[in-house]
């Protein structure tokens, strides 16, 4: 016992790299009572190697041994053993245990847990079910959960898909977590060991299938060897109850068939398609089925030949039918579009595409549809295309990697974004019509519906880029099989697998998760005038400009006098009349708008008053102060937990949250400026473009650095910052210090650019204080820029910097490759100052 607890507080503190997830059955203290309610053996109802129940077996055997250090043994069919955990399905037992008592009637994939009798039963409708069962019941136990329960829980819907936008090179689209885990260099990779360990966190969290290459798909992935690579893949997650699907190509017949044409109807095409699908099911019987983007930015469809979306859709859901497969066909098509035309709308798409094919898809068709009319912005009304569906199956696309969220070098937990739209009540034909409800299939009685996510994992060990990332993947698993749960509740849990029981990690864990996205709202695009990411770029840091005067449709219609998308029937795009009546006249009046959706129903002055009171322009400054502040309590939230979390993950997350802080500010300052210098309105509270504490590079003495003009102009203090002359020696700028004597933490903001990794050193009376190197582009997750902007700016910190009035600050830059140690300005803090 003394041997176990010590090691067990060993077992807290060791490293961790984060391969393991929620799945790490860290050891928990327990005697007396507890353990002697521990199973004494593990009885498996199926022995074949590959069944989810044997898997089902070995993971309580680790989980056990792990969380508890009980060393269990599995027996195989041993139905009378007593004091056993027994898995299984309720047909596996009833054969070989005899009538399963109690236990209701379930559906696909559901189960049942008791832990009240003298065994622990864990029943699935099939094997699947078992095993989810049984890491709902290791859950449990790791959480240090002894309660005695008995229930049934069956999934929501039967579509709990992940989408990884893998391409065949190996890198990933909106990846942020290294490369791929399934190809590379066109191929499939030969250790799969990694698709494993994905598998069995896929399987705790009950997602039943993966969408293994991107969406803009590549039919090299056709070939014969690559298609025995996806059968390798298919029968490494098979064990884990997770089917495989593929991304189509809609020209593949033409690209890599060697056809004349893609055309749908034709019948050499569908021949050709019927031929593939025949070697697909050949190697992987139980493929899940197809996903298809097709005319869609760039992506080529039916559209070519003057066939409709359903044509298509239909081509590949005859092919698979015989199979059992799916097609899900995304419903993220939108053209090109003139933003002169005032009443032109790229929100308006998805229903002018699909409304009018209602009914002309085949059963085993499902619409996969953005969960915004746009595309993952930090708020947007629900797609009305949920409500203008009513006999065609359709599932609900979430984004678990943060493509417009900070790419995970930001924190923000999205399930609150996610819960705000699948409680989100349509009122279709004034009945209630819950987003969620739409999408099971419960509203309209259809038999397929459910969820997908884009999951970009990778081979970094923390799968995703970052710790703290990886609740957005839980709680995508728990809200797919029950999007009724509570988002906070999801996020305990996570914590407390993750983390530990640790109350103060808990609490402290949860306030900065749940602040996360309202504060990420508030520091960059509020109102829903949209995230005001780089769109034509890196979808990454601030630029509002890039929104407009473009074909995409993203737009703000920023001018000197006003902002936002008219969106109503009677002046604007009509889109507000997408929705059923009572929603159709809430976002129509612009007094019945709420404020959180203003900017994106209507077209209205700076000085327009909100709700609330205030004016657009000055709600947008206060709140950029107020979420760049917050941000700071990230990282001092984080900070007071040292020594409670193991030291691999606590200066990973630091780290991270340290770079947030810094970079909210670099949002709030670009935002801010590009709109009061837009509006010429100035600031209330006399905050924007008044920096007492700064002191800009360009207004140092430079020796060996000149300056440079940023664009965008507003991701620079002051618009310029300052780039060596040479590529190859370093360059100098001092200044002499007016601030009062005094201790200050001295932060530095500088430009990070991919292609070169700089060095710096700062010197305070010709004593170094600090230096460091440009290669955030490794150790952080983001999309690395090469060009000084909002992507690439960054802030360093020294704290506790003690200034006399009159010191030299000097600091010289290194420049690398073709990163010319670029500076923007430092500022001195007192205590208390966010700057
Ligand atoms: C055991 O698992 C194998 C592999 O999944 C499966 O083919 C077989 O039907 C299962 N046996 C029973 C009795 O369910
Ligand atoms: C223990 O687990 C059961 C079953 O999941 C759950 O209903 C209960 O709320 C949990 N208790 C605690 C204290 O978390
Ligand atoms: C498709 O993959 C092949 C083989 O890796 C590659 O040569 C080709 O460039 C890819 N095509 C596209 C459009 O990415
Ligand atoms: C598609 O239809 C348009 C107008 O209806 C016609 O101009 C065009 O030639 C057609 N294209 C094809 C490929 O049939
Ligand atoms: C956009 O529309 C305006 C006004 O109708 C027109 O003058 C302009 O040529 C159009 N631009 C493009 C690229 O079609
Ligand atoms: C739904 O579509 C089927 C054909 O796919 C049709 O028979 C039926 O009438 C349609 N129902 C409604 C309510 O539109
Ligand atoms: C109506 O639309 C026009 C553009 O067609 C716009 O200039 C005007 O501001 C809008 N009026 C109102 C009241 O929103
Ligand atoms: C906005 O920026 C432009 C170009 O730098 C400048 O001429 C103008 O004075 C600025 N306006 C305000 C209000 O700051
Ligand atoms: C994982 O990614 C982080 C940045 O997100 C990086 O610092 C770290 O080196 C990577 N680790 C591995 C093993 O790839
Ligand atoms: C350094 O700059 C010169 C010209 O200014 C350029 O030709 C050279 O490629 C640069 N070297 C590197 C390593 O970027």
């Amino acid at each position: 016992m003394r041997a176990l607890l010590f090691f067990a507080s060993l077992g807290f503190v060791a490293a961790e790299n984060g391969l393991n997830g929620w799945l790490r059955y860290a050891s928990l203290p327990c005697s007396g009572q507890c353990r002697s309610n521990l199973p004494s053996s593990i009885v498996i109802l199926n022995t074949t190697e590959t069944s989810p129940v044997y898997v089902a077996g070995t993971e309580l055997q680790n989980g056990l041994k792990g969380v508890y250090g009980k060393r269990v043994q599995v027996k195989h069919n041993k139905c009378k053993a007593s004091s056993s955990v027994v898995v299984g399905t309720v047909d596996q037992y009833r054969e070989i245990c005899g009538a399963a008592k109690g236990v209701p009637e379930l559906e696909e994939d559901g189960f049942w847990l008791d832990t009240k009798g003298k065994n622990v039963q864990i029943l699935g409708q099939n094997e699947r079910g078992a095993l989810y069962g049984t890491f709902e019941y290791l859950s449990m136990l790791a959480q240090g959960n002894h309660s005695k329960v008995a229930y049934a829980t069956n999934p929501s819907a039967p579509i709990r898909w992940v989408n990884q936008w893998d391409d065949m090179d190996g890198r990933i689209e909106r990846g942020y977590g290294g490369p791929s885990i399934f190809f590379k260099d066109g191929q499939v990779v030969d250790d799969l060991t990694r698709v494993a360990e994905y598998a069995r966190l896929l399987a705790s969290i009950r997602i039943n299938a993966v969408v293994i290459n991107n969406v803009n798909a590549n039919a090299t992935l056709l070939s014969p060897t690559n298609l025995d690579g996806v059968a390798r893949i298919a029968d490494v997650f098979r064990p884990y109850g997770v089917q495989v699907g593929l991304s189509l190509n809609f020209a593949s017949p033409q690209t890599y068939g060697g056809l004349s044409t893609f055309d749908p109807l034709d019948a050499s095409v569908v021949e050709w398609w019927s031929k593939i699908t025949a070697q697909v099911y050949d190697r992987v019987p139980d493929m899940a089925g197809y996903l298809v983007k097709a005319d869609s930015e760039g992506q080529p469809g039916p559209q070519t030949y003057n066939r409709t979306l359903a044509d298509a859709a239909n081509l590949f859901a005859k092919e698979v039918q015989p199979y059992g497969g799916i097609v899900m066909y995304r419903a993220f098509v939108y053209n090109k579009l003139n933003e002169s035309i005032w009443t032109d709308d790229r929100a308006n798409a998805a229903v002018d595409f699909f409304k009018d094919l209602d009914g002309e898809f085949d059963d085993n068709v499902v619409i996969q549809i953005k969960y915004g009319p746009i595309d993952f912005q930090v708020r947007e009304p629900p797609s009305p295309l949920f409500a203008n569906l009513f006999n065609t199956s359709m599932a609900i696309e979430l984004q678990v990697t943060q493509e417009y969220l900070g790419q995970q070098s930001h924190l923000v937990y999205v399930a609150p974004i996610w819960k705000t739209i699948l409680d989100t009540d349509l009122r279709v034909d004034h009945q209630p019509s819950l987003v969620r409800d739409i999408v099971a299939g419960k509203r309209f009685n259809r038999k397929l519906g459910g969820s997908a996510a884009v999951v970009n994992v990778g081979t970094n060990t923390t799968w995703l880029g970052s710790h703290l990332s990886m609740s957005n993947l839980y709680a995508y698993g728990r809200l797919a099989w029950n999007p009724a749960d509570d988002a906070q509740d999801i996020l305990q849990d996570w914590i407390k697998l993750t983390f530990g029981l640790d109350r103060k990690v808990l609490d402290t864990i949860t306030r900065m998760s749940m602040e996360s996205w309202p504060a990420y709202e508030q520091y960059s695009g509020n109102l829903g005038i949209q995230t005001l990411t780089d769109i034509i770029y890196t979808h990454y840091g601030p630029s509002p400009a890039s929104q407009d005067n473009n074909g995409w449709g993203q737009w703000t219609r920023a001018d000197r006098d006003s902002i936002g998308m008219d969106r109503t029937v009677a002046n604007g795009t009509g889109f507000s009349g997408q929705y059923p009546d009572e929603l159709a006249a809430m976002y129509e009046n612009i007094a019945t708008t709420p404020d959180n959706l203003l900017l994106w129903f209507h077209h209205v002055g700076y000085t327009h008053r909100l709700h609330s009171g205030k004016t657009v322009i000055q709600h947008f400054y206060d709140e950029h102060y107020s979420g760049a502040e917050t941000a700071q309590t990230f990282l001092t939230q984080w900070e007071s937990l040292e020594g409670k979390i193991d030291t691999e993950r606590y200066n990973h997350m630091r780290h991270f949250l340290d770079y947030q802080s810094g970079h909210s500010i670099l949002w709030r300052d670009a935002i801010n400026t590009f709109y009061h210098n837009l509006s010429g309105i100035p600031d209330q509270a006399k905050r924007v473009g008044h920096h007492p504490w700064r002191i800009e590079a360009e207004d140092m003495k430079l020796e060996g650095y000149k300056t440079y003009t940023v664009s965008p102009f507003e991701t620079a203090s002051g618009s310029v910052a300052i780039v060596t002359t040479s590529n190859s020696t370093a360059g100098t700028a001092s200044t002499k210090i007016n601030f009062p004597t005094g201790t200050y933490d001295l932060a530095v903001n500088y430009y990070d650019i991919y292609g070169g990794q700089s060095e710096w050193k700062v010197y305070l009376n010709n004593r170094e204080i600090g230096q460091w190197i440009g290669n955030s582009e490794d150790t952080f997750s983001h999309t690395p820029s090469i060009y000084l902007d909002g992507h690439s700016a960054i802030r360093i910190k020294f704290r506790g910097v003690k200034v006399h009035k009159g010191d030299t600050l000097k600091i010289v830059g290194m420049p690398n490759g073709n990163e010319p140690a670029p500076l923007d300005y430092v500022a001195l803090l007192p205590a208390g100052i966010v700057d």
